[in-house]
C-alpha cells in the first residue's frame, strides 16, 4: 500500500511507515496547494496530515483510493469529517499526548500577559533599562484571582489543575456533562457561560471548533467581561471574532490577551501587532520536543493499524469502521 506524508515530520516515523508501506514524502517545509495534495493523494490509500491541509469533500472524491486521514493534531477541523464518513474514509487525531504540554502553554501565556514579559524584555533588550521604577511594568496579580474555563475537556481539566498552586477560584463552562468526581477532584465551579465572562479575571479557551463554538468570543461576549480580564486562546483561532477582539482591547473592555491561534492563520489581524497587551504566538502551544515527536508517531500507529485493517485507537468517526472503503 502507499501512503503519503504532507509534511516533513520526525524520521521515527517515516521508519516506521516505511517498514509497513510505500511512503512518499513532501520534503519541502511548506503547505501544499489543493490540487497539489489531491495529485499527491491519487494513488495512495492512506495520508498523515497536519492541520494544515484542508481536506474537503471535493479531495475526498478526487481521491478514491484514500482509506485513511491520520491527522498530526487533536484538532480536525481541518477535516471533513461527515464527508469523510459518507465516503467511507477513517479519519484519526492525536488526543491526551498533548495535553499536559498545552496546558502548560496556556499558563505560559496567561503568565507573560499578566506580568508583560515580552514587552518587559523588549524594553530591556532596547537598552531602556536605566533605574527600578516603583510604577515600571506593573500588571496584574494571578494568584487568588478567578480563572474561567471555556471547556473542562482534556486540556481545560490540566490547566485547572495547575491552578491550584496559585490558590485560585475555577469556574468552567461546557454544555458537556462532566463527572461529579472530576468537579470535586478539581475543586471548579460550574457557571452559566454569561456569568463566567462577568467573574473571571482570566478566560481560557478550551473547546473544539465546531459551528456552535465559532465565534464565541464576539462584540456582545467581550462586552459582558471585566476591564481587568486577560483572555487566553489556545484552542483555535475561529473560536474567536478576531476583530471584535481587537475592538475589546483598543476600547478597554478587556485587559489583553495571550493568543496562540488566530482566525484566518497564518494571518494576524494587522492592528494585534501594535498592540502591546496582547502576546501573539505562531500555534505552538503543544510544541515540545517531547510532545511533538509522540504526537507524530500516535498519527503513524493510527494509520498503520487502520490500513492494516485493525480499528486505530484514535478514530474520529467510528460509525465509518464498518463501511470504510477497502
Ligand atoms: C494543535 O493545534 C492540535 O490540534 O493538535
Amino acid at each position: 500500500m502507499k501512503v503519503y506524508v504532507t509534511r516533513p515530520v520526525f524520521d521515527g516515523a517515516i521508519d516506521r511507515l516505511r517498514r509497513e508501506f510505500e511512503v512518499e514524502l513532501n520534503t519541502e517545509d511548506r503547505i501544499l496547494t489543493k490540487q497539489e495534495l489531491t495529485a499527491h493523494l491519487r494513488d495512495k490509500d492512506g495520508a498523515l496530515t497536519l492541520l494544515t491541509d484542508a481536506i474537503d469533500l471535493e479531495l475526498l472524491q478526487s481521491t478514491p483510493r484514500l482509506k485513511v486521514v491520520a491527522n498530526f493534531a487533536v484538532g480536525f477541523n481541518n477535516v471533513a469529517v461527515d464527508s469523510a464518513t459518507q465516503l467511507g474514509v477513517a479519519v484519526t487525531n492525536t488526543p491526551g499526548v498533548l495535553t499536559e504540554t498545552t496546558a502548560d502553554f496556556a499558563w505560559t501565556l496567561l503568565m507573560a500577559a499578566a506580568r508583560r514579559v515580552v514587552e518587559a524584555d523588549k524594553f530591556a533588550r532596547a537598552g531602556k533599562f536605566k533605574a527600578w521604577g516603583p510604577k515600571m511594568f506593573l500588571g496584574y496579580d494571578i494568584y487568588g484571582k478567578t480563572l474561567g474555563l471555556v471547556g473542562l475537556g482534556r486540556i481545560g481539566q490540566a490547566v485547572a489543575r495547575r491552578a491550584a498552586g496559585f490558590n485560585m477560584r475555577v469556574v468552567f463552562h461546557d454544555p458537556e456533562s462532566i463527572p461529579d468526581r472530576i468537579i470535586k477532584e478539581l475543586g471548579v465551579t460550574r457557571l452559566p457561560f454569561d456569568e463566567l465572562l462577568r467573574v473571571s479575571d482570566f478566560i481560557s479557551l478550551h473547546v473544539p471548533l465546531f459551528p456552535e463554538t465559532h465565534r464565541l468570543l464576539n462584540d456582545h461576549t467581550f462586552a459582558l467581561m471585566k476591564p481587568t480580564c486577560i483572555v487566553i486562546n489556545t484552542s483555535r483561532g475561529p473560536v474567536v471574532d478576531e476583530k471584535a477582539l481587537v475592538s475589546a482591547v483598543r476600547d478597554g473592555k478587556i485587559a489583553g490577551a495571550g493568543l496562540d491561534v488566530f482566525e484566518r492563520e497564518p494571518e494576524i489581524e494587522p492592528e494585534l501587532f501594535a498592540m502591546e497587551n496582547v502576546i501573539l504566538a505562531p500555534h505552538i502551544a503543544s510544541a515540545s520536543h517531547e510532545t511533538r515527536l509522540r504526537m507524530c508517531m500516535m498519527a503513524a500507529d493510527n494509520l498503520i493499524a487502520a490500513l492494516k485493517g485493525e480499528r486505530p485507537p484514535n478514530l474520529v468517526n467510528p460509525e465509518v469502521w464498518d463501511k470504510r472503503r477497502k
